[in-house]
C-alpha cells in the first residue's frame, strides 16, 4: 500500500465525516465546502486503495477499512494536536483548538463563560458539542474532546471529575397549579401527578428516576421530550409537572412557572468538569479549566 501521500487535511476530512456521519456537517465543522470534503475523501480512498465510506441515500456508513482508519485517526489526530500545542507553547502563544463536550442542560450556562474566554484568548478556537449524558459518555470513552461538562459523572477509577458549582434539581409546575405556593408538599404526593420528562440517556432523567425509586413513589411519565425548553413550555401549558435543573430557568420564567416546595427538594448536585484519568491536558485546555475555576460564578443559575 502506497500511503506516503496521505495528508493531514485528508485525514481531518475523513475523521469529521466518519464521526458526524455527514459530508455537509463535516464541511461546516471544518469551514470548507462540501465538494472540498468529498475531494479529500476521494484522494484518501485512492491512496489507501480501498473504499472507506459507503453512502446509502443520505446515510454514511464506514466500511471495515473505514472503521480501522477511524480508530487510527482518533489517536493520531490527538497526538498531532498535542504536538501543535507544544509548539504553540514553545512559542509562548495561547492558541489552538479547544474541544469541549457538554450535556444538553449545560448549554444554559457554558456560552456565558465562553464569551469572555474567547475575548481574552482570541487565538483559541472553541468547538462545543452539546449532547445528552449517554452520548457524552460515548465521546469520553473515545477520548474525542479536551474536557467534558456534566451533572452525573460516571463511576469508576478511569476518570477525573472536579465539581464546579451547584446543579440543583427542582420540581416545576405552572403558576396556576393547585400545589403552587403550598409549603412542604410530601414527596409521596408527587406520585399523584403526571410528569413531563427528559429522554432516556439524559443525566436529569437518570437522577429523577433514582430519587423516585428511592422514595418508592411511582414516576408517571406522560410525555418524554428531548429538550428542557420544550418541557418548560409543556409544563406552562398545563400538561404536567417536571423535575429539571435550576440552571434551565430564566428570570422571566416566573410569570408562567413556579418551583414547588416539595420535601427532599431541591436535590443537591453539582456540575463537574470531567476528563479521562491521566489525560495530559493541552495548554489550551489547561488555560480554559483555570478560567472556568476563576469564573465559576458565571455558571450560577439566573433564577
Ligand atoms: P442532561 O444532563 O442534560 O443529559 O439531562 C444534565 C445533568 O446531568 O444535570
Amino acid at each position: 500500500m502506497a500511503t506516503t501521500r496521505v495528508t493531514l487535511r485528508q485525514l481531518r476530512a475523513f475523521e469529521a465525516v466518519a464521526r458526524l456521519r455527514s459530508f455537509s456537517r463535516a464541511a461546516e465543522e471544518l469551514h470548507i465546502t462540501q465538494p472540498a470534503v468529498s475531494k479529500q475523501i476521494r484522494l484518501l480512498n485512492d491512496e489507501i486503495g480501498l473504499p472507506l465510506l459507503e453512502q446509502i441515500g443520505k446515510k454514511v456508513f464506514l466500511t471495515q477499512a473505514g472503521e480501522e482508519l477511524f480508530s487510527t485517526c482518533a489517536d493520531w489526530l490527538e497526538t498531532w494536536g498535542r504536538f501543535e500545542q507544544s509548539i504553540a507553547n514553545l512559542k509562548g502563544l495561547k492558541q489552538g483548538r479547544l474541544k469541549i463536550a457538554t450535556v444538553t442542560t449545560a448549554k444554559y450556562f457554558m456560552p456565558r463563560v465562553l464569551g469572555p474566554f474567547c475575548a481574552e484568548y482570541p487565538g483559541i478556537d472553541v468547538a462545543m458539542e452539546v449532547v445528552n449524558r449517554d452520548r457524552l459518555l460515548d465521546r469520553l470513552a473515545r477520548n474525542q474532546d479536551d474536557l467534558y461538562i456534566m451533572g452525573v459523572p460516571p463511576d469508576g477509577k478511569d476518570i477525573e471529575s472536579e465539581p464546579l458549582i451547584s446543579n440543583d434539581l427542582v420540581v416545576l409546575a405552572p403558576t396556576s397549579h393547585p400545589l403552587a405556593g403550598r409549603k412542604k408538599i410530601p414527596f409521596r404526593d408527587l406520585g399523584l401527578h403526571r410528569f413531563l420528562s427528559r429522554e432516556q440517556g439524559s443525566g436529569t432523567r437518570m437522577t429523577v428516576e433514582r430519587i423516585f425509586r428511592e422514595n418508592e413513589v411511582p414516576f408517571d411519565v406522560r410525555m418524554e421530550l428531548g429538550s428542557n425548553e420544550a418541557i418548560k413550555q409543556a409544563v406552562a401549558g398545563g400538561l404536567g409537572l417536571a423535575v429539571l435543573s435550576r440552571s434551565t430557568l430564566y428570570p422571566g420564567d416566573g410569570s408562567e412557572l413556579t418551583v414547588l416546595d416539595v420535601e427532599g427538594f431541591p436535590i443537591r448536585r453539582a456540575w463537574y468538569a470531567v476528563r479521562p484519568k491521566g489525560k495530559q491536558l493541552s495548554v489550551v485546555a489547561e488555560t480554559f479549566l483555570t478560567f472556568l475555576r476563576d469564573h465559576v460564578q458565571m455558571l450560577a443559575p439566573r433564577q
